[in-house]
């Protein structure tokens, strides 16, 4: 079993600049850095922000751990660093774990037994706890305390065992998923939204000066447009351009270097890349843009059917270059211009080399 004191997630390390769930090892060490401790510091989900602020100081005022809480939303926005704020504006420690390294009751079991009176458990991918473990969650979130059998066959006794009372924050990519006994145990339950470009050009300055790294307004605002909402990219894309603002340029981040590493990587104005551009191709050249289901587009693309729907299609949907419909997903008339297509005769024509220009311009 994994659990650490403050970050776990267990990522899949492919090399996608804009990959929400992608870290290198410069960005583990750094990205603890950069995360906000406090939610006056904390960028961004103003409703998430201000309804917990309710929570916290309520809380505080009855001198009682915070109500269980359930983050979700998709990868990359912040329900690590809003669990860490939790504990510290509960003056609490946190322990760290997720529903895949929770492999037997017992280490659940044994996570919970150790806890401290009013400590923060944050699980990550909550989702993906097996059926048994989560049977533990259960009681202890309930009546603070688990049922363990002890022996086998006739002679065998169920006793219980109190636990330290604690707050469980639970997050997931995949509301859906999660299990209506376990959801209904949450008291609270906060959906985060993909960022605005003002709200990342922000969060892009906040990181630029914890890390002593120099940028302007232009360059702040570069960044943050094509992060797809999404302050894990934004802080990724602050550390590459300050590489090229280093090599190539006089070391300050401008728009220009932005644009000039951006477009190194392959990243366009809107911040899709090569996967984003080949997702939306296949549905145009080989489904006339669809409607067409979400394993026919994996299976074109060779990527999974669910990293599709947790990676990409939010911000292509957010975007609208992307909708859902009863019948499957279709290209959009803005998707199809923004790639070059003719979306008039959907003949799958391409206008010229509008892409290109993209980058060009
Ligand atoms: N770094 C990453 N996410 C952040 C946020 N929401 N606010 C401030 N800094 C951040």
């Amino acid at each position: 079993m994994n659990t650490s004191t403050f970050n776990s997630e267990d990522m899949d390390f492919e090399s996608r600049y804009v990959d929400p769930h992608y870290k290198s090892e410069d960005d583990a060490s750094v990205e603890y850095s950069l995360r906000p401790r406090t939610l006056n510091e904390y960028i961004g989900q103003e409703k998430v922000k201000e309804n917990l602020k309710v929570y916290i100081d309520a809380a505080k005022r009855r001198g009682e751990p915070m109500d269980h809480v359930l983050l979700y939303g998709p990868p990359g926005l912040g329900k690590t660093t809003l669990a860490g704020i939790i504990a510290a504006e509960m003056g609490v420690d946190i322990r760290v774990t997720s529903g895949p390294a929770i492999e037997k009751q017992g280490d659940l079991v044994a996570l919970l037994t150790n806890l401290n009176d009013g400590d923060v458990l944050f699980i990550d991918e909550i989702h993906r706890l097996s059926r048994q473990v989560e049977e533990i969650l259960y009681p202890a979130m309930e009546d603070g305390a688990v049922d363990l059998i002890i022996g086998k066959g006739p002679s065998a006794q169920s006793i219980r065992l109190d636990l330290p009372k604690f707050t469980l924050v639970g997050a997931t990519t995949r509301a859906g998923q999660i299990t209506a006994p376990l959801r209904d145990r949450f008291g609270v339950i906060l959906r985060l939204e993909l960022y605005t470009p003002e709200e990342l050009a922000g969060i892009v300055r906040r990181s630029a000066g914890v890390l002593e790294i120099g940028i302007d307004e232009d360059g702040a605002t570069e960044l943050a447009s094509r992060s797809r909402g999404t302050p894990r990219i934004a802080n990724r894309l602050l550390k590459r351009a300050r590489d090229f603002a280093e090599v190539v340029g006089n070391g300050t981040i401008t728009k220009e270097t932005a644009e000039l590493a951006l477009a190194r990587m392959e990243i366009d104005p809107l911040g899709l890349d090569n996967i984003d551009r080949m997702l939306l191709t296949a549905m145009i050249k080989n489904y006339n843009g669809g409607p067409v289901g979400l394993d026919t587009i994996a299976a074109a693309i060779g990527e999974e059917a669910i990293t599709i729907e947790d990676v990409y299609e939010p911000y292509l949907m957010q975007i609208g270059f992307l909708s859902r419909t009863p019948r499957g997903r279709m290209v959009t008339p803005a998707g199809y211009r923004h790639l070059g297509f003719n979306y008039e005769d959907k003949s799958g024509g391409r206008a010229d080399n509008v892409q290109q220009k993209l980058f060009d311009d």
